[in-house]
C-alpha cells in the first residue's frame, strides 16, 4: 500500500488530538482510504509539556523548516494559528511542493487570496475543513454535497465560546463577565478572548463560508460585526419573555448579484431549530435551491472534534496525492469575482428588538412611535416593564419593542433622533431578529 507521510506544525490542543487520532486510527484509515498515513514529525517550540499522547520522542523537533523539508513528508499540517509564522510556514511548504491542511480561520479569512493562489501555482492542495465548525465538516458539504446548488442563505452559530456564554446567561441568569471566565477555563476560548466575544472569530468563519458558497473573496472590512460583550442579561431575559433566544449568528444571504454577510447577537424564536443549539455546540443551516433547508450540527471546538475534521482532510489530500489530482485549490476558484458584490450593510433589512429606558410621563411613547414612524419603522409589538426594584432610575421605565422589517440605516437614524429628544435616559439597545 502507498504510504503518505504527515508532519505537524504546532503541538498544542488540536495538534495533540491530530497526532493521537492518526496513531490510534491508522489501520482503520488505511482500510478506508487505501493509503497508509504515517506520522513522521511534529514541530513545536515547547517539547517539555506533556500532551498526553504517546508519540516517539524521536519525531519531535523545534525546527518547523525541518518538517517542511523532510522528504518523507508530503502533507504539512499547520496548527499554529494566526497570520505571522503560520503564514510564512504554509507558503514555504507550498514552495517545497507540500500540500497543507490547516484549521487556521484567520489565515484563510485574511490572507486567503495569497494562500489559494500560491497553492494553485505550486500545484498542491490546501485543505481547511476545521477552520469552520470544528467537528462539523461543513466546508466539505459546501464544496461536495451541495456543489449542485445555488446557495440562497446560510445561518450559523459558529463560535462555541459565545454559545456557551449565552446559554448560561439565559439558563442561570448570570451576567456576561461571570460566565466568560468559566468559558475560558473550559478551554474553547481563543488565547485573545476578544476574538470570540467581539465576534471576530465568527466573522472569519462566515467570510470563509461565503467565499466558498459564492466564489468571490469576501473582504472582512465589508462585514458588519457585533459581538456579545456588551449584551445585558436583562435583554436575554426580555427576549425570552417574547419567546426568543439570543444567539451570536452569522447571517449570509444572496439576493441577485449581492451578498450580505453579517455577524450579530440575534433573536431566534424558540421553535426555530437554531434556538435549540446550546453550550459549545455549533450549527449551520444552509438553504440551497435544490436541497432546500439542510442543517449541520456538532461540536464547534475542542481537541477531538477539531482533530476529526483535520484528519478527514489529511485523508482526502493523501488520496489526491496518490491519484495525482490536486483538485481543491481549483474547486474553490474565485469564479464570481466581479460578478457578485457585497451589499451595503446600511441597507440590510431585519426585524429588530429595541429596549429603551423611557421617561415615565405622558407623551413619551407617542414621541417615540412618531419618530419611528417618520423613518418608516413599524412596531410589531411593545411591552412596558415595571422598573426593577434595584433600578435607581425611578422616573424611567424599560420599554421593549419588536419592529417589522426595517433597514439598519432607518432604525439607527430613528433611535438617534429619539435619544436626542431626551425622552430616553441612555442610548437605546437594538438587536437583530432572524
Ligand atoms: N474559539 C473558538 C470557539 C474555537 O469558541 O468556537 C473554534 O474555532
Amino acid at each position: 500500500m502507498k504510504q503518505i507521510g504527515v508532519g505537524i506544525l504546532g503541538f498544542g490542543t488540536v495538534g495533540a488530538g491530530v497526532a493521537d487520532g492518526l496513531l490510534k486510527n491508522r489501520e482503520l484509515m488505511s482500510g478506508r482510504l487505501g493509503v497508509d498515513i504515517t506520522l513522521e514529525k511534529i514541530a513545536d517550540l515547547d517539547l517539555i509539556t506533556d500532551r498526553g499522547v504517546a508519540v516517539d520522542p524521536a519525531i519531535l523537533t523545534t525546527d518547523a523548516t525541518a518538517v517542511i523539508n523532510d522528504p518523507s513528508i508530503q502533507i504539512v499540517v499547520e496548527l499554529i494559528g494566526g497570520t505571522g509564522v503560520a503564514r510564512e510556514l504554509v507558503l514555504k511548504a507550498f514552495e517545497a511542493g507540500k500540500s497543507v491542511v490547516t484549521a487556521n480561520k484567520k489565515l484563510l479569512a485574511e490572507c486567503g487570496d495569497e494562500i489559494f493562489s500560491t497553492a494553485e501555482r505550486c500545484g498542491v492542495d490546501i485543505y481547511f475543513g476545521a477552520s469552520v465548525g470544528g467537528g462539523i465538516p461543513i466546508i466539505r458539504v459546501l464544496r461536495e454535497g451541495l456543489a449542485g446548488n445555488q446557495i440562497s442563505s446560510m445561518h450559523g452559530i459558529l463560535n462555541g465560546t459565545c454559545n456557551y456564554i449565552l446559554t448560561r446567561m439565559e439558563n442561570e441568569h448570570l451576567p456576561f463577565d461571570e460566565v466568560l471566565n468559566d468559558a475560558q477555563q473550559a478551554g474553547y476560548a481563543e488565547a485573545e478572548p476578544s476574538l470570540d466575544v467581539d465576534g471576530f472569530d465568527t466573522v472569519h468563519k462566515a467570510a470563509i463560508l461565503a467565499s466558498i458558497a459564492y466564489g468571490f473573496h469576501v473582504p472582512l472590512a465589508s462585514v458588519p460585526v457585533e459581538g456579545i460583550s456588551h449584551l445585558a442579561g436583562v435583554d436575554v431575559q426580555y427576549a425570552a419573555e417574547f419567546g426568543y433566544r439570543i444567539k451570536l449568528l452569522a447571517s449570509i444571504n444572496r439576493t441577485d448579484d449581492e451578498v450580505e454577510v453579517s455577524v450579530h447577537p440575534t433573536l431566534v424564536p424558540f421553535d426555530h431549530v437554531l434556538a435549540s443549539i446550546s453550550d459549545v455546540f455549533n450549527a449551520v443551516m444552509v438553504n440551497g435551491d435544490l436541497s432546500d433547508s439542510t442543517l449541520y450540527y456538532g461540536r464547534g471546538a475542542g481537541r477531538e472534534p477539531t482533530a476529526s475534521t483535520v484528519i478527514g482532510d489529511i485523508g482526502d489530500v493523501a488520496r489526491n496525492i496518490v491519484s495525482g489530482s490536486c483538485r481543491f485549490a481549483r474547486a474553490i476558484a474565485l469564479n464570481n469575482q466581479g460578478k457578485l458584490k457585497m451589499r451595503d450593510p446600511a441597507t440590510i433589512e431585519s426585524q429588530y428588538y429595541v429596549r429603551l429606558m423611557v421617561a415615565d410621563k405622558a407623551g413619551s411613547l407617542g414621541t417615540m412611535t412618531t419618530i419611528l414612524g417618520s423613518h418608516g419603522v413599524s412596531i410589531l409589538g411593545a411591552n412596558q416593564k415595571l422598573p426593577d426594584s434595584d433600578d435607581s432610575g425611578g422616573d424611567y421605565v424599560p420599554v421593549v419593542m419588536l419592529t417589522h422589517r426595517a433597514s439598519s440605516a432607518a432604525l439607527v437614524s430613528a433611535l438617534d433622533e429619539i435619544y436626542q429628544t431626551g425622552v430616553v435616559r441612555e442610548p437605546p439597545v437594538k438587536l437583530r431578529m432572524i
